[in-house]
């Protein structure tokens, strides 16, 4: 019998990871002969981490705080949304040693947003955060056609540049959390690291329009901070990342193996198990 390929996920801290359920369940639906593990990789140890493991014979990567950068520099091809993103959360190990880099975050986002029935075209969408969160989901999003992109971040001047890279794919624009006054946004999107402490970033409630949909980009076993926010002003959905985490990792399934799964099933399966 042939050896399994191997995959992973790097990160630090990485042991809370769901990813390797993920790709286990895609690999169980779909038969593809795939092992997935979650590796805890030093701070200062990226570059040999994935060397050693394509020496090994490792087939592919996802990469997770705090290494997208740093993946995005060792990769000697990289897509144009990862070029855009300058993250790149996905590596394809090539036999010849060399390596592809990707970025599905975007797509995963999207994918998920259509999956609950949300389109972007023509919605006025807000961007809380102008980290590496935000930049390597703009393209995307843009590529969607809004009708307008604001980011907001606590230090403006980080969004107003962040919306300068962006310009030329579409009308978007950056400032401080001041710049929402007076304006609606019919979809928020939180790609802050807020949630990581509990906390909400000072959007006024009248930034949300009407049956706005409200999402975080951060997920949780139970519902985060901004999800809480979302749905304490009557957003009209208020969701969590974990359906962008799914069908982030479904598309770089498929770059590695060329089959796409079914993602419902997975990401009821997670939430079941998230409750149980
Ligand atoms: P990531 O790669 O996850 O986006 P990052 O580059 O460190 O991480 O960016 C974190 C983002 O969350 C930034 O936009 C940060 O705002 P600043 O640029 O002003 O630092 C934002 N952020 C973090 N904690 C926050 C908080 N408590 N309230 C509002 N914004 C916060």
């Amino acid at each position: 019998m042939t050896k399994p390929d191997r995959y992973a996920v790097m990160g630090n801290p990485v042991a809370h990871s769901k990813s390797p359920r993920i790709h286990a369940l895609f690999a169980e639906q779909t038969g593809e002969p795939i092992v997935y593990e979650a590796i805890l990789v030093p701070v200062d140890g990226f570059a040999e981490a994935v060397a050693e493991f394509q020496r090994a014979g490792g087939k592919g990567l996802n990469v997770t705080l705090p290494f997208k950068q740093e993946a995005w520099a060792l990769a000697e091809e990289r897509s144009p949304r990862a070029e855009r993103a300058r993250a790149v959360n996905t590596l394809v190990l090539r036999p010849d040693g060399t390596r592809l880099g990707d970025n599905t975050d975007g797509a995963g986002l999207i994918r998920d947003l259509h999956n609950h029935g949300l389109r972007v075209a023509g919605r006025r969408i807000l961007v809380l955060g102008a980290g590496g969160a935000a930049r390597g989901v703009l393209g995307p999003l843009l590529g969607e056609r809004p009708a307008a992109v604001l980011i907001a971040n606590r230090t403006a001047e980080k969004a107003v540049v962040l919306a300068r890279d962006f310009r030329d794919l579409g009308p978007i624009a950056g400032g401080g959390f001041d710049a929402l006054a007076g304006r609606t946004y019919e979809l928020v999107i939180n790609a802050t690291a807020a949630s990581l402490e509990g906390e909400v970033p000072p959007v006024p409630d009248a930034a949300l329009a009407e049956g706005g949909w409200v999402y975080d980009m951060m997920y949780a076993d139970t519902p985060t901070a901004f999800v809480r926010w979302g749905a304490a002003r009557g957003a009209g959905r208020s969701l969590d990342g974990l359906g962008m985490l799914v069908e982030q990792a479904a598309e770089s399934f498929y770059l590695w193996r060329g089959v796409r799964p079914d993602t419902a099933p997975v990401l009821e399966a997670l939430r079941g198990e998230r409750t149980a």
